[in-house]
């Protein structure tokens, strides 16, 4: 039996050929290319295409795999109903969770896992999620949903379902970027559940369920919502520095900050603090920027030994905030962006697949009586 790794830190336990990450480096590459590069230069839709196929798409390539996408954006009439009958107070990360398990009751083959179906079924979730989302939040506030339109991009498709209106140019790419940015990342917890609950041969549908119920959580994608909550807390400049230094004096931990491969500033933070800080300057939002790398600030010095570090949650907040996105759809459109990866995580694992099951160390007594009820 091999040494116990509490977390798992450390534990090799998938080969892929998607994304590469050197945590002492702050590297991150999708396919080889680094993530600043992809970021300038590349799409949400060509990034996708890269991950499930480990190459760029030639220009046919792109333009058939972005209509096939585009072709798939409505969900189904009987589900838009539905999402009109949901509680106007449900939280939208458990919305989006049950309504892609949803999704398998609208597909006559849900449990197919060849390669094609795999393949069709991630487009599919990938290409829907967005309405889920944007007709959830329209629900909410009293309007009418905003038909997805097969001429836009992902990235604009879903600013224009959701306010009914067709962003600038300026941001529906910043809003690309952050896609680009976030869609893959490793074993993360995320991908690693979805990978687990494939290995079962389970289908598609549960694999990326699951996987947003695991982004949920706050030491995860939730992240970038308690980062928004901090910077709400934090009244001025001056605010910060004792509002961080409590912290860490109660051992609080701060949002946003440490990771567990990254030990130097994680690759995606500098591109999203670019773009915090380009769209903080045009939207009037310049004293979150700046609370902003104050804390930044403060926490590399009190904490940057020990390697804490902003991570990919820190700066997408108050870009997400720039962009207009109410606080509770930030970990939504992470995993609006990550279905990209967990699905080309799914296919992989499909692809070569050993059920997941490790071995938990016994630390309970052995040998116990059996007392009966009425003695206990
Ligand atoms: N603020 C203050 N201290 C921290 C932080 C933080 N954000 N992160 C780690 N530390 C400290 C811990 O208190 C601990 O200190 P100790 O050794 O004195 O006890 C040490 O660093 C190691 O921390 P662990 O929690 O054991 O590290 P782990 O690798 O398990 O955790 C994690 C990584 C969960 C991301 C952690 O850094 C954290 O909770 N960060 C805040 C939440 C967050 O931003 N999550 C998003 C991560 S990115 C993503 O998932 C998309």
């Amino acid at each position: 039996m091999s040494d116990y790794a509490k977390g798992l830190e450390g534990i090799i336990a998938a080969e892929t050929e998607m994304s590469f990450i050197d945590g002492q480096k702050g590297v991150l590459e999708y396919v080889g290319i680094p993530i600043g590069e992809l970021g300038k230069n590349s799409t949400f839709e060509e990034t996708v295409f890269l991950l499930w196929n480990q190459r760029l798409p030639k220009a046919s390539e792109l333009e058939a795999f972005t209509k096939d996408l585009r072709s798939r954006y409505e969900i189904p009439g009987a589900l838009a109903e539905r999402i009109k009958a949901l509680p106007t107070t449900a939280q939208p990360m458990h919305v989006l969770r049950t309504l892609i398990s949803e999704l398998a009751l609208y597909d006559n083959d849900p449990n197919a896992n060849d390669p094609d179906s795999a393949r069709d079924k991630s487009l599919n979730v990938l290409a829907k999620a967005p309405a889920l989302v944007a007709y959830f939040d329209r629900h909410r506030r009293g309007l009418d949903f905003v038909k997805p339109d097969a001429s836009l991009g992902f990235a604009e498709n879903f600013l224009n379902m959701l306010n009914g209106e067709k962003p600038t140019e300026t941001m529906a790419r910043a809003f690309d970027i952050c896609m680009i940015l976030h869609t893959d990342h490793g074993l993360n917890n995320s991908t690693f559940t979805a990978r687990v609950i494939i290995s079962t041969l389970s289908d598609v549908y549960s694999a990326l369920t699951g996987a947003v119920g695991s982004l949920r959580g706050p030491l995860h994608g939730g992240a970038n919502e308690g980062v928004m909550h901090m910077l709400n807390e934090i009244p001025d400049l001056d605010a910060v520095e004792p509002f961080i230094m409590g912290k860490i004096e109660r051992k609080d931990k701060i949002m946003g900050f440490g990771h567990r491969v990254y030990k130097a500033k994680d690759p995606r933070a500098f591109a999203l603090q670019g773009l915090a800080k380009q769209l903080a300057t045009d939207t009037g939002n310049q004293d979150l920027f700046n609370k902003s790398m104050k804390i930044e600030e403060v926490m590399t010095r009190e904490l940057g030994a020990k390697g804490i570090y902003p991570n990919v949650d820190f700066y997408s907040a108050t870009t997400y905030h720039c962009i207009g996105l109410k606080l509770d759809l930030f970990t939504p459109m992470f995993a609006m962006s990550r279905l990209g990866g967990w699905s080309g995580h799914v296919i992989e694992q499909l692809s070569n697949n050993r059920l997941f099951r490790p071995t938990a160390k016994y630390v309970g007594p052995h040998d116990a009586p059996y007392v009966a009820i009425g003695d206990r």
